[in-house]
């Protein structure tokens, strides 16, 4: 596969690349680049960070879970290109040096990527750009205040340089290659010619069966340059998002209309994951334990698949059909999911041993509408308490029609044991899961009656 990107400023063009180098392993091993560090080399330390940008804008990605395809046509920055040409340091290098925000330095090219991002795009909420860099030594207080006091200083030139390559042709004109189509047609007909091949979306699941499961991918298609697949709609009061959106493109578009989403997607691994983790990804892959499925289904979202010119739609909740199995056919790949334009009453809880960069132990949604005191209708589903995202339809039937109080919703709340019988992992124990459901359920009622307490104070 041939593949064209910017590498600090410079074209590169690359030939016949195989498909799962990864960009950190490619930085360091062929390009000598070695700033960009490898640590977890699974997505979780942010010590490989790059800047990425392309038509959505500069963003953090982790480069140890980048397939070399997935760069085509973007502009990357590594920490050797934050520095300007001449030597002159980036403003929040200067920073790191004022505030002692370095000791063994190991995981300092990886932060001063992500805050020269932050700074580039004036995100001036440090403790989420920075929750998917891990350092082992400095502690974070002179980290994030190196971060602070390098707000407000001006961008330097050769940090905007990149946005202007796009008009490049390489940019503007994708060339589909055999393993990456150019739009959602030439996807239907690759996938048609080639079920067996694995889709790759951001990779942040795929990229680690290949560093960590060590396996081999035989056949690979790419869906970055399906521009398509990345569109984001509105029509008939739904909101569609193609399922080559990614999270953090999510995040920006329902952060007014869906906050207890948005909420819980601030949660959702980190900057770097969240850039590069697709919405379609994580329906996908069919997770028990993936945090989009719980807010979708109890939001009513619908999924459309597609194989070849055929398009069926179905309410997600039917796609997950057991452990590891989906309604999805030989050849058929996620095509889009639509959800209503708001959800300003939906609520969200993700549980997770620690608050950032964490997968659930358990995920709950509930949208309950009531009426004079009165629960007039219920959608509610959970992740991490059964072998797939699902509904709690006995819940939501205790639920209906009854009085909304403590004592009222004590059916309901009897009736997790006829939904539900989670297991017990590394995450949580079963007894722990349901208690922690039933608290949920509790907690929407607190929330609602204006009695909440709330545990820890997060600033949105
Ligand atoms: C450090 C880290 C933190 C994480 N934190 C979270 C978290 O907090 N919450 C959470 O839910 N998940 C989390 N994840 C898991 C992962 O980010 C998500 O599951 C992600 O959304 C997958 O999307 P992707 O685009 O990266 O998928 P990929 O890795 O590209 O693909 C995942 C699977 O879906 C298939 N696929 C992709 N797109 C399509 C399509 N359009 N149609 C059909 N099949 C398709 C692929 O073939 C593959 O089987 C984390 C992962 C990492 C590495
Ligand atoms: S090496 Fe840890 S996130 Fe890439
Ligand atoms: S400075 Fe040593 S790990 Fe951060």
């Amino acid at each position: 596969m041939d593949i064209r990107f910017l590498l600090n400023g410079e074209s590169v063009e690359l030939r016949d690349v195989a498909p799962t180098v990864t960009l950190l392993d490619w930085l360091r091993e062929t390009r000598g680049l070695t700033g960009t560090k490898e640590g977890c080399n699974e997505g979780d330390c942010g010590a490989c960070t790059v800047m990425v940008t392309d038509a959505h804008g500069a963003r953090a990605l982790n480069a140890c879970i980048l397939f070399l395809p997935q760069l085509h046509g973007r502009a990357i920055r590594t920490v050797e290109g934050i520095a300007g040409p001449d030597g002159a340091l980036h403003p929040v290098q200067q920073a790191m040096i004022d505030h002692h925000g370095s000791q063994c330095g190991f995981c300092t090219p990886g932060f001063v990527v992500s805050m020269a991002v932050a700074h580039l795009n004036g995100d001036a909420g440090h403790d989420d750009a920075l929750a998917g860099n891990l350092c082992r030594c400095t502690g974070y207080a002179p980290i994030v205040r190196a971060a602070e006091a390098a707000v407000g200083a001006p961008v330097p030139d050769w940090m905007r340089d990149d946005p202007s390559v796009l008009t490049d042709p390489l940019e503007a004109e994708p060339e589909a290659g055999p393993f990456a189509p150019g739009d959602i047609d030439e996807l239907a007909r690759l996938y048609a010619r080639h079920p067996e091949a694995t889709l790759v979306a951001g990779a942040t699941d795929v990229g680690l069966w290949v560093t960590k499961g060590l396996r081999d991918l035989d056949e690979v298609i790419f869906l970055n340059r399906c521009a398509d697949l990345q569109e984001i709609r509105r029509a008939d009061g739904r909101l569609i998002f193609g399922a080559g959106v990614t999270m953090d493109r999510v995040l920006q578009t329902v952060r007014e209309s869906h906050p207890a989403y948005a909420e819980m997607i601030r949660r959702y691994g980190s900057a770097q994951v969240r850039a590069a983790a697709t919405i379609g990804g994580n329906i996908a892959n069919g997770s028990p334990i993936g945090d989009n499925p719980p807010a979708l289904i109890a939001m009513g979202a619908t999924l459309r698949l597609r194989a070849g010119d055929n398009i069926r739609e179905m309410p997600l909740e039917e796609f997950f059909l057991d452990y590891g199995r989906q309604d999805r056919a030989r050849g058929e790949f996620v095509l889009d999911i639509a959800l209503p334009e708001a959800a300003p009453d939906l609520h969200v809880y993700k549980l997770s041993r620690r608050f950032d960069q964490d997968i659930s132990a358990v995920c709950g949604a509930f949208a309950i509408t009531r009426d004079k005191g009165r629960v007039t209708g219920a959608r509610i589903a959970f992740g991490g308490m059964a072998g797939v995202p699902k509904r709690a339809s006995a819940v939501e039937a205790a639920l209906t029609g009854a009085d909304w109080s403590e004592k009222g919703i004590t059916p309901a709340l009897d009736a997790f044991e006829a939904d539900f019988h989670p297991l017990s992992d590394m995450r949580a124990s079963a007894g722990y899961r349901l208690e922690a459901a039933r608290a949920m359920l509790r907690r929407v009622l607190a929330e609602t009656q204006g009695t909440a307490t709330s545990v820890l104070e997060v600033t949105p």
